[in-house]
């Protein structure tokens, strides 16, 4: 039996990257999973696949997580199909390397949108559908290293990320008393399609191998296997906290 087993996870922008990775991870410990995507259908059908290859159940379902309609349609989809849920995992995410002074309202919208906005609201509909049948739950968020580190040219990403740890840290205080835990995960430099520029940029991608402890990107497994014990009973008295999967990149971090 897995650490899961029975439980129902809604985990936004799934069909990719780290999200994709968490799917498949808390599916091999048993949870059915709620699959979000905005734009390429093929990635979360692949996430399907690897949810049901794991022996769980899945459920697709298209949302742009910034708008707040399909958020609560997202959410109630879940209760559909599932009858409840019991972990979510704000994971979507965008970045734009643009320098402060190029930056534009719409990229800042789409950002903003995205990263602090939408774990807002689905956090939002999540817990009144909790409250109302007093259910405990646990939330994770995808943050970032740079949810407290500079990063030049990423001033609207920081800003996201920065909003999101203190969401997390006034959510731990107000939803406590619910028995619903928060907390946030920081990755560093995970090798994943929000990165593609750098990973295509060997002279970038070396300079910045210089400045990991361990010597190597993350990979979605590193991410996924905290996401994992995070939702799990093990985590049942850390609320509040950021978590940093990051091979020590934080603690030695000169990247431009
Ligand atoms: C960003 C990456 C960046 C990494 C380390 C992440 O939050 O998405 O683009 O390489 O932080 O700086």
């Amino acid at each position: 039996m897995g650490r899961l087993q029975g439980q129902v996870a809604i985990i936004t922008g799934s069909g990719s990257g780290i999200g994709q990775g968490i799917a498949k991870r808390l599916a091999s410990e048993g949870a059915n999973i709620v699959i979000n995507y905005v734009g390429h259908g093929e990635g979360a059908a692949e996430t399907l696949k690897m949810v049901e290859a794991a022996g769980a159940r899945g459920i697709v379902v298209q949302a742009d997580v910034s708008e707040v309609e399909a958020v609560q349609s997202l959410v109630e989809k879940a209760w559909q199909e599932f009858g409840s849920a019991d972990i979510l995992v704000n994971n979507a995410g965008v970045e734009t390397n643009t320098s402060f002074l190029d930056a534009k309202e719409e990229d800042f919208e789409r950002i903003i949108g995205v990263n602090l906005k939408a774990p807002f609201f689905v956090t939002q509909a999540f817990v009144r559908k909790l409250a109302a049948e007093k259910k405990p739950g646990r939330i994770i968020n995808i943050s970032s290293v740079h949810e407290d580190m500079a990063f030049p040219g990423f001033a609207t990403y920081c800003a996201s990320k920065g909003g999101l740890r203190m969401l997390m840290r006034n959510l731990c205080v107000e939803l406590g008393p619910l028995g619903i835990t928060i907390n946030n995960i920081a990755p560093g430099a995970i090798a994943t399609p929000i990165n593609k520029q750098l990973l295509e940029d060997k002279p970038k991608l070396d300079a910045l191998l210089e400045q990991i402890p361990l010597g190597r990107l993350g990979t979605v497994e590193d991410v996924a296997a905290l996401a994992a014990y995070l939702a799990s009973e093990d985590a049942a008295y850390i609320t509040g906290a950021t978590y940093y999967v990051d091979g020590g990149l934080s603690r030695y971090y000169h990247e431009q």
